[in-house]
Formats: structure tokens, C-alpha cells, sequence
């Protein structure tokens, strides 16, 4: 089985990681569009048509399900995904989100930082009241975040203060604060040391929800789940190889190969 994983970069390795702690039975391909990153920036058209040409990519390559692994993406796009590709399962990285985030807040109060567009498009918000209507919602877009963390957030000047300044505008009361953008676990360290609420990443239900997913095809389909002593993971990367593998690298805390420049992007 193959899984087809997607983000505007760097930031979808947060939900890769995951996937690989969880899935040992389906190789994967890590598609990562970062000469057109930022996505939380720019138009809702602009990313559908994007993320059209990524699931035509994926398709192409025969995955068996594909994962938006990134917010921004998910609020603009999973509808016309999934109304365009119908042979495959689409998971988003929101209603896992939610999902979690109403199981970790005990005074139903939830800040959500992630970048502008996730903020505008209530996605969030829309997600976690459809679940339990008596939850407040606050979000905050973080424009610069995003760009920071994918140029290397150590060389970003003044990283810390931005930082604070995004967390500082969310209300003191919020008991739970979802990080709703896949690039922010990459500094959950950084994070962790500005705020003190429950953090929620949500990656860990997203791999949980493609994993049910992946069983269920099995079972449908009849596909055999074999187990791989190592799973195999080919990366598509259509902006800086080198800059992709050394934020890569650290993150994940192994070496990356395997990784190309795919034609389209
Ligand atoms: N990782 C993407 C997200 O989760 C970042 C989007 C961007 O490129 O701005 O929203």
C-alpha cells in the first residue's frame, strides 16, 4: 500500500513522523511544495488549483490515500479534493485536531495559532462547535511563522519575540492551544517555552484517522497489509532540495535520501 502525504514544505514531516510511528505496512510519498510556500498567504483558488496539480501527482503514483498535511490546505481544498479524486480516501488535518482539542480542554476555552488563512476561514472554529457547540474558539494567523520555520527558524532574527508577540494576543483564559499549522511542531520546544497550556498537535489523530482509513481499504479491497522491517519514502520537492533536507533532517533526526524535484510545481 502507498500513502500519499502533501504540504507547502517542510511543515507535513510533523504528520509523516507520526505515520511512520503508527503505519509499518505502507511505503509513502512526501510531496512538498515549497517554491510555493507560503500557502496561508495567498487566495483560496490559488491553493485549490495547487493542490489539484499535487493530487493529480499523487494519483498518478498510484497512492491508496492521500493526506493533506497542512491546515491551510485542508480549510482551502479537501472539499475539491475529495470531489475530484473519488477513488481514494482524503484525510485532513483539522477535524483530528478538533477531535483532540475537545478531549484535552477542560474549561471548553481553545486558542488556535496557525497562519492567516486557517485563521480566517474559521475552519477551526466551524470543526470544534460542530463537535460540542458550548466550546469558544479563539485564532490567531501568524503570518511570519510559517516562512521562519522553512527558512530555518535558528537563522531567523528576533525569533522569540514574534513568537510571544502572535501567543500574547490569544486570551489568558484558553486552558488548550492547538497548533494549527504542521510546520509549528517542528518548534513545539520554542512553544512550549512561551505558553503554558496543553498543547495539542494534530498530527498524532491525523495518523491515527489515516490508519483506521488504511485498515478499512485492506478489509474492502482485499489489499494484504504486509509489515516492512524499513517502510519507503520518496520526496518530491518542487523548491530548495538542500534547504528541505537540512530542516528535514533535523527534525526527523535521520538522513533523508530518495528525494527528487517532480516536474509540475
Ligand atoms: N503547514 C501549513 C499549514 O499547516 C503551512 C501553510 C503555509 O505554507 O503557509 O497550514
Amino acid at each position: 500500500m502507498k500513502i500519499g502525504v502533501f504540504d507547502s514544505g517542510v511543515g507535513g514531516l510533523s504528520v509523516l513522523k507520526k505515520i511512520k510511528e503508527k503505519i509499518d505496512f505502507a511505503d509513502v510519498i512526501y510531496y512538498g511544495d515549497s517554491i510555493n510556500s507560503p500557502y496561508g498567504n495567498k487566495s483560496i483558488e490559488e491553493i485549490q488549483e495547487l493542490c489539484l496539480k499535487i493530487g493529480e501527482f499523487l494519483i498518478d503514483n498510484q497512492v491508496n490515500i492521500i493526506v493533506i498535511a497542512c491546515n491551510t490546505a485542508t480549510a482551502a481544498a479537501l472539499e475539491t479534493l475529495r470531489e475530484r479524486f473519488t477513488s481514494v480516501p482524503i484525510v485532513g488535518v483539522v477535524q483530528p485536531g478538533a477531535t483532540m482539542a475537545i478531549k484535552q480542554s477542560k474549561n471548553k476555552k481553545i486558542g488556535v495559532i496557525s497562519t492567516p488563512l486557517t485563521a480566517k476561514s474559521g475552519v477551526y472554529e466551524k470543526a470544534i462547535k460542530g463537535l460540542n457547540p458550548k466550546y469558544d474558539v479563539f485564532q490567531k494567523g501568524c503570518d511570519l511563522l510559517c516562512p521562519m520555520i522553512e527558512k530555518g527558524w535558528e537563522s531567523s532574527e528576533k525569533n522569540t519575540e514574534i513568537l510571544k508577540s502572535y501567543i500574547n494576543q490569544l486570551p489568558d483564559e484558553i486552558d488548550t492551544l492547538i497548533l494549527g499549522c504542521t510546520h509549528y511542531p517542528l518548534i513545539r520546544e520554542e512553544i512550549e517555552k512561551v505558553v503554558d497550556k496543553k498543547i495539542v498537535d494534530p498530527a498524532e489523530e491525523t495518523a491515527m484517522h489515516v490508519l483506521f482509513e488504511l485498515n478499512r481499504l485492506a478489509l474492502k479491497k482485499g489489499v494484504k497489509k504486509s509489515r516492512k522491517e524499513k517502510i519507503s519514502i520518496d520526496y518530491f520537492i518542487t523548491g530548495d532540495v538542500n534547504k528541505f533536507k537540512e530542516v528535514g533532517e533535523r527534525f526527523l533526526g535521520e538522513k533523508l535520501s530518495n528525494i527528487y524535484q517532480p516536474l509540475i510545481g
